[in-house]
């Protein structure tokens, strides 16, 4: 139980069951794998952990299972210093996983079980609101029902909550409502590119995409470049400004976008007053930190862990 969150993330929850061997197997083969793991996912979750570790407030709203995945995720959120209040548990669904195959490449080939983010509805929403509508940030994505994260907006939008919407995974023909109620419209390459039809490689690439998501009544867009950074551009200031990040040495890129959207989150709740740009420059370097290491939420950094410049 925590009061007054400053942070709320609407989304998805996944368990991640990671199997590595040599190579994928081909249909109908059995073969043997070398390494298994179970980690928490999900962009939702991701996103979460990440505005938590960094000392937000946050409350996540999600359903998953009555089941030991989804009991593990509750004790993961626990854990984290995230508020439970939101997240159901149904029995009607199991909790999203994803099975994830690993080759020695680091190729893969994976299937996602959505299951009870899907389940997350209306009647869910409407018993956060009061929680939603007092938080200063509210974030959300693609990975449960879309008018579910449409309709979160919309409230979050209503009582003035600045809102970060991370449209992922990309779809084509997504709702152009979902332009007008973003504050901050996150997305990366491949899902700019989705969205516009524009073909995305270059910073420079971005900007003419980012351009065309403003057209769409974004207020402000934000594409990410991996290790280029970021490109930024408003409704009020429409000259793409490339960020550059910080060049590391990348172990692990898994979940790099998330840990970026987790901390904006956590700038746009607890320093609102920085610039932009600033904000934007901070997420970078935490985001380049994840990279460093192996795994999705494995990797994100704590506060305690960063230069303390970033706060
Ligand atoms: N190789 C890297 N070196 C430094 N920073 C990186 C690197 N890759 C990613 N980042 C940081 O993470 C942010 C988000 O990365 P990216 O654009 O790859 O997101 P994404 O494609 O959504 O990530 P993913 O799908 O891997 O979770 C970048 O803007 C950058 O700040
Ligand atoms: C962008 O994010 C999606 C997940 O929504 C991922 O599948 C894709 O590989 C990412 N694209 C790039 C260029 O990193």
């Amino acid at each position: 139980m925590q009061a007054d969150p400053e942070v709320v993330v609407v989304g998805s929850c996944m368990t991640d069951l990671v199997s590595v061997s040599t190579r994928l197997p081909n249909i109908g083969e059995t073969i043997h794998g070398h390494k298994f793991f179970i980690g928490f996912g999900g962009k939702g979750a991701n996103q979460c952990i990440q505005a938590a570790r960094l000392g937000a407030k946050v409350s996540m709203i999600c359903k998953v299972g009555k089941d030991s995945f989804g009991n593990d995720y509750v004790e993961n959120f626990i854990k984290n210093s995230v508020s439970t209040d939101f997240v159901g548990q149904t029995g009607d669904a199991a909790t999203g996983v994803a099975s994830i195959m690993v080759n020695n490449e680091g190729q893969n080939a994976i299937i996602i079980v959505a299951g009870a983010n899907l389940l997350l509805d209306s009647e869910d929403l409407k018993k956060a609101a009061g929680s939603i509508s007092q938080a200063k940030v509210m974030v959300c994505q693609l990975e449960i029902t879309p008018a579910v994260s449409l309709e979160a907006l919309k409230i979050a939008h209503t009582s003035g909550v600045k809102t970060i919407f991370n449209p992922a995974p990309a779809i084509s023909d997504l709702d152009p409502q979902f332009y007008i109620y973003s504050d901050v419209f996150c997305c990366n390459e491949s899902e700019a590119e989705i969205l516009t039809g524009f073909l995305v490689r270059y910073p420079a690439d971005a900007g003419k995409a980012g351009s065309m998501l403003i057209e769409k009544g974004c207020k402000l867009v934000i594409v990410t470049l991996g290790a280029e950074g970021c490109v930024v551009l408003s409704a009020e200031d429409t000259t793409p400004k490339h960020i550059p990040t910080r060049q590391v040495k990348a172990v692990d890129t898994t979940g790099a976008g998330d840990s970026f959207v987790g901390a904006l989150a956590f700038y746009m709740a607890r320093y609102p007053d920085l610039s932009i740009n600033e904000m934007i420059k901070r997420s970078n370097s935490i985001a380049s930190v994840s990279v460093l290491a192996a795994g999705t939420q494995a990797s994100y950094p704590f506060k305690k862990e960063l230069p303390q410049d970033l706060f």
